[in-house]
């Protein structure tokens, strides 16, 4: 089959189209032949050399998949050939760069009636994370005041319709570029953080109370800014990793708010899946497609996702 591999870590040039063996389903496994796959920024980390000091070369990044089931490995019920799905692949075995990519049946889902498999594609890892995120671990509450930092990305486009969709009201940052887009997604109110103080302007919005959470997908200075504008015992979900220089005592502002500081890191899960499908399937939830890109452009995909600029997903086309 083709795929895209990397022959060890770094930079998008390490990206190659190549002929590899296709996989065969070990027991509990589906072989799917992939329709679409979209890009996550999980995608250059891991090719950069990030969560992957035991990575097996050569290797095949993307974990965002939809396709259609080509056979079953023992053991799996529920599914059969031809059945179209959608899924998040385990990050930790071979990606889905490829024409066909196998997945523990157990992870996979039928997918969502009325999308097609780009649409699917671009679902998965941004909207467990973003379902996760709020539902799971901060346990958004109707009328609540959340804030979506990194609304016009892939996880906040997610979010922001999630959010707007149980009711509460959404504060969407983000650049001046894509201030309409959020609204589209469902922002009450727009904090445009090229030209206002992200505190300040969330604090005038909240008359001085502050926001209930904050869902921060951009990470480094921005997350700190979080404590200056959640209510005292609000709560903040954090998507990146701190880093060796972020000194333990930045977290002394978020201490004297009793701030809630929620660790937030994606695992594969139907019941996330079920969500995400019920909502796209009622209108809720509209996948973000910005890209549509055929295989051998992947490396240019991930240099476009690299910038962290532009809205919603890339994804792979694989009948392109
Ligand atoms: N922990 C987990 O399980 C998990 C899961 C998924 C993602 N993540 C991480 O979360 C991050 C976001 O993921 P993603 O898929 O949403 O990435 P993405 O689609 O690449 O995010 C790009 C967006 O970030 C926005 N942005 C950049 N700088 C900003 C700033 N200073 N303030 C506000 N918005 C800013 C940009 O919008 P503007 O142009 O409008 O600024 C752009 O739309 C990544 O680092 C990813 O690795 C973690």
């Amino acid at each position: 089959m083709k795929a895209v591999i990397a022959e060890g870590p770094g930079g998008p040039e390490v990206l190659k189209v190549a002929d590899v063996e296709t996989p065969e389903p070990s027991k509990g496994e589906i072989l799917v032949c992939v329709k679409a796959c979209g890009l996550n920024p999980v995608d250059y980390k891991i090719r950069q050399g990030y969560l992957s000091s035991d990575k097996k070369y050569p290797a095949i990044y993307g974990f965002d998949v939809s396709g259609i089931v080509e056979k079953a490995g023992s053991g799996v019920t529920g599914f059969s050939p031809g059945d179209e799905v959608f899924y998040y692949a385990d990050l930790d075995k071979q990606g889905a760069y490829a024409e066909y990519h196998t997945a523990r049946a157990e992870i996979v889902r039928k997918k969502p009636e009325g999308l097609t498999h780009v649409e699917a594609a671009s679902l998965p890892l941004a909207g467990t994370t973003a379902w996760q995120g709020l539902f799971k671990q901060a346990r958004l509450a109707f009328g609540e005041t959340v804030v979506i930092v990194g609304a016009a990305g892939g996880v906040g486009s997610m979010a922001a319709q999630m959010t707007a969709w149980s009711g509460a009201n959404v504060i969407a940052v983000c650049s001046s570029s894509n201030t309409e887009y959020v609204k589209k997604l469902g922002a009450n109110h727009v904090v445009d953080y090229t030209k206002q103080d992200i505190a300040k302007a969330v604090l005038d919005i909240t008359k001085g109370k502050g926001a209930d959470m904050a869902l921060d997908t951009v990470g480094g200075d921005v997350f700190f800014e979080t404590f200056k504008f959640l209510r005292p015992f609000g709560r903040v979900v954090f998507l990146n990793a701190f880093t060796a220089q972020t000194p333990m005592t930045s977290l002394n502002p978020a201490r004297l708010k009793n701030i809630s500081i929620l660790c937030e890191f994606i695992h594969p899960s139907v019941e996330s899946l079920d969500f995400i499908a019920t909502l796209a399937e009622r209108g809720f939830l509209k996948p973000q497609v910005e890209t549509v890109i055929p295989m051998d452009k992947i490396a240019h995909g991930h240099r476009r996702l690299e910038t962290r600029r532009g809205w919603g997903k890339i994804v792979v086309d694989m009948s392109l």
